[in-house]
């Protein structure tokens, strides 16, 4: 990590603290190669913003003061403008990460990830480490493609992490401590997070093969209690411990409390759309509007937030995670050093 990212991580780090307008999720496209029973993105189809369309948007937004964008999709790596995607950033000082399903990697194209300079995280959506499970969530047989691929990726020791998604759901539970001891076998990460629940636009689901049952839910949340309990111990959990507890209580179908959408987070679609979040409508067009116009209207969105909230809340890292590790920065860094000196200790016996 360079001297000016760090600083720019500390940064942001404070605008956490405050409560300042620091996140923007940007779904980069809505196709996909896959399809996930669970996610509705790739059902939505349309257009992406071109890069062209993208250089004010992220100006507006970065002199605004928003700094870390989560490039999501779709699959990014099915643009085939992904790397000038990264350079544009790099060029108007963001901080980013990227989720994929790590289908599509190259050779070539992991080399040219070396240079995106902002690039913080790169997190690998797995699910399964069992093929006919991997097709039954993720749409297609593509695990022996991503597992190499995964591979590749680790071989080429890139100068960021990379991290292994696992979206936890009834069918797939019995398999986290597997995916952990995967993840710790290669030196990375494991992040890990619970199906959201109900209806919604993007990243929900109402098919009943995920309907979890009472007996379901509570060994599920054990899972979750203990991974909280190892996250705090230092193994290679990548979520603050405190998300870990209350992904327990969101699976038994506890109240998770209030969200920050809207306030430090928002989210801006493949149509340009800017909204409180992936699952709510958007309030306006960032290509002909700018964030400056939009900000009391995205403000004005807080019953809404309440409701969802208060009725069927997601559980996205997005929100979740970013709101706890806001709330509790100091035990935060104090458990991640202490994940990082474990690894770097593991590296060098
Ligand atoms: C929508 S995908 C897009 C990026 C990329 N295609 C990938 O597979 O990571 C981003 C993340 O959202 C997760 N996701 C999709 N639907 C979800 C749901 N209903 N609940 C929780 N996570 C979900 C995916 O598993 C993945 O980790």
């Amino acid at each position: 990590m360079t001297p000016s990212v760090v600083i720019k991580l500390m940064r942001v780090f404070l605008r956490m603290r405050c409560n300042k307008p620091t996140f923007v999720s940007f779904n980069s496209l809505n196709a996909c190669n896959e399809a996930c029973p669970m996610c509705s993105v790739w059902r939505r189809g349309g257009g992406m913003l071109s890069i062209e369309e993208m250089e004010p948007i992220f100006r507006d937004l970065r002199s605004f003061g928003f700094m870390v964008t989560e490039i999501s999709g779709g699959e990014p790596f099915l643009r085939e403008d992904i790397y000038e995607i990264f350079a544009l950033l790099d060029q108007l000082g963001f901080l980013y990460t990227t989720a994929t399903n790590g289908t599509l990697f190259t050779t070539d194209g992991i080399e040219r990830l070396r240079s995106a300079k902002g690039l913080l995280q790169l997190a690998v959506s797995i699910d399964s480490l069992d093929h006919s499970t991997y097709e039954r969530l993720r749409g297609r047989d593509f695990l022996a493609v991503v597992l190499q691929n995964l591979e590749l990726l680790l071989a080429a020791k890139l100068p960021f992490p990379v991290k292994l998604n696992l979206v936890m759901n009834r069918i797939n539970y019995r398999e986290t401590f597997a995916f952990l001891e995967f993840a710790k076998a290669r030196g990375i990460n494991l992040s890990v997070f619970p199906i959201n629940q109900g209806e919604g636009f993007f990243h929900r689901h109402s098919d009943p093969q995920f309907r979890a049952t009472e007996e379901e839910r509570q060994e599920m949340a054990e899972i979750f209690r203990e991974l909280a309990r190892l996250r705090r111990a230092g193994e290679p959990l990548w979520e603050y411990s405190g998300f870990y507890d209350l992904a327990a209580d969101y699976v038994l179908g506890k109240p998770v409390g209030p969200c920050n959408a809207g306030k430090m987070y928002i989210d801006l679609n493949a149509d340009g759309q800017v909204a409180v979040c992936l699952d709510h409508e958007g309030v306006g067009d960032l290509r002909t509007t700018s964030i400056g116009q939009l900000w009391q209207t995205l403000e004005g969105q807080s019953d809404n937030i309440k409701a969802c909230y208060q009725g069927t809340p997601c559980f996205y890292t997005c929100t979740y995670n970013i709101s706890l590790t806001a709330r509790n920065e100091w035990a935060f860094l104090c458990e991640t050093a202490r994940v990082r000196i474990r690894q770097f200790l593991k590296r060098r016996t």
